[in-house]
């Protein structure tokens, strides 16, 4: 037998036995490597006689073809092998008992501020966002808030640099801003959010939520702003007849500035929204200040409107009957289960943002 013909039956034995994809990868290389001894068979080619070429170089392709075919035989094979082992391997135990399933709840803070962006949508206010981390210039220059102003005091601010830029924001104001900046009136926005301050007792959390709301156009007065409230406050507290009064107040970013009170009630030791003589404080308001305009590149000889902000954890309290503010942060699973939303236990009010 020729050279050729033993290389061959010696390597379609060895690819028989073979069961690994290391060891074909190995007998791969020995033949058909750089150096392999197939390879190097057709570097003899050259030195044989013209008689002998021909008949050499035909046996030697034949070869070649032969031990190629096997190698792609034998590595479909073990391919398959390989997937039968991992599968057996794998088998799911159908036998096993289930895992314990437990269904999350909505806390009542988000189901409020869905309920809320969902009555405001309804009058065509849009939702807006921006960052818990602000700079100084939106949180208070830019809201007519200069330097020295107390409300930077009273504010109890959480400054991150040193040099006072970059802050916690303290309310969701600065999202007028941006609002403004970003694109060109008429503007109609709500922006909900987490805002923070130094403060901590039953009705004070260092982070706590709120809701801005902003409506630029070119003929809004404060007309609008009341009817937008009072639709507001009868929606959200479903009830048809609302007591509201606007209280004169102050704040640098709006003028006139309001508050408003609501009327309400106190029957067997539950709060009722709507009737008695007793008023409860539940947002500040006000005009947009022109300046406020102005630093916002909207020129207030041709726009003005309205703006607010409303304490979303306050209005959850109320809503919902939750006494202490910070119960809504400590994320206790027993209090989540009692006061949280099942994930189809929509409310009456609610008809969904995409409506
Ligand atoms: N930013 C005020 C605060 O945190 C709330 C507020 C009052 C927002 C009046 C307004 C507004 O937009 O017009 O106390």
């Amino acid at each position: 037998m020729s050279e050729i013909e033993k290389l061959k039956s010696q390597y379609l034995d060895k690819l028989d036995k073979c069961s690994s994809t290391d060891d074909l990868n190995k007998i791969k290389s020995e033949l058909f490597g750089k150096n392999g001894l197939i390879t190097n068979q057709f570097k003899f080619i050259a030195t044989k006689n013209e008689n002998e070429k021909k008949n050499f170089a035909i046996k030697l392709n034949d070869i070649k073809i032969i031990l190629q075919e096997k190698l792609n035989l034998v590595n479909k094979k073990i391919e398959i092998e390989e997937i039968n082992k991992k599968l057996s391997n794998e088998k799911i135990d159908v036998t096993l008992p289930e895992r314990s399933f437990k269904q999350g709840k909505i806390h009542p803070i988000s189901q409020v501020i869905d309920e809320i962006s969902s009555i405001f949508s309804e009058i065509g206010f849009s939702v807006a966002e921006g960052p818990d981390v602000e700079n100084e210039y939106n949180n208070f220059t830019a809201l007519n808030t200069p330097q020295n102003h107390p409300a930077r005091d009273m504010h109890d601010t959480f400054y991150l640099s040193e040099d006072k830029n970059l802050l916690l924001r303290t309310h969701t104001s600065p999202v007028q801003i941006r609002t403004m900046l970003k694109g060109k009136p008429p503007f109609k926005i709500i922006a909900p959010g987490r805002t923070y301050r130094c403060d901590s007792d039953q009705t004070h959390t260092p982070m706590f939520h709120q809701l801005e709301g902003l409506h630029i156009d070119k003929d809004i007065n404060m007309g609008h702003l009341k009817g937008c409230l009072n639709y507001f406050i009868k929606e959200f507290f479903e009830v048809k007849k609302l007591k509201m009064r606007f209280r004169p107040s102050h704040f640098p970013f709006t003028e006139p500035s309001a508050e408003v009170d609501i009327g309400y009630d106190l029957k067997d030791g539950k709060i009722v929204i709507g009737e008695g003589n007793k008023w409860l404080e539940i947002l500040g308001c006000g005009m947009v200040h022109p300046n406020v305009l102005i630093n916002s590149k909207v020129d207030p000889s041709k726009y003005q409107g309205f703006a607010f902000g409303i304490g979303i954890d306050r209005l959850a309290m109320l809503k919902y009957g939750i006494k202490d503010l910070r119960s809504f942060f400590e994320s206790n699973y027993k209090w989540l289960n009692h006061y949280g939303f099942d994930p189809v236990d929509v409310p009456t009010n609610y008809r969904g943002l995409s409506r």
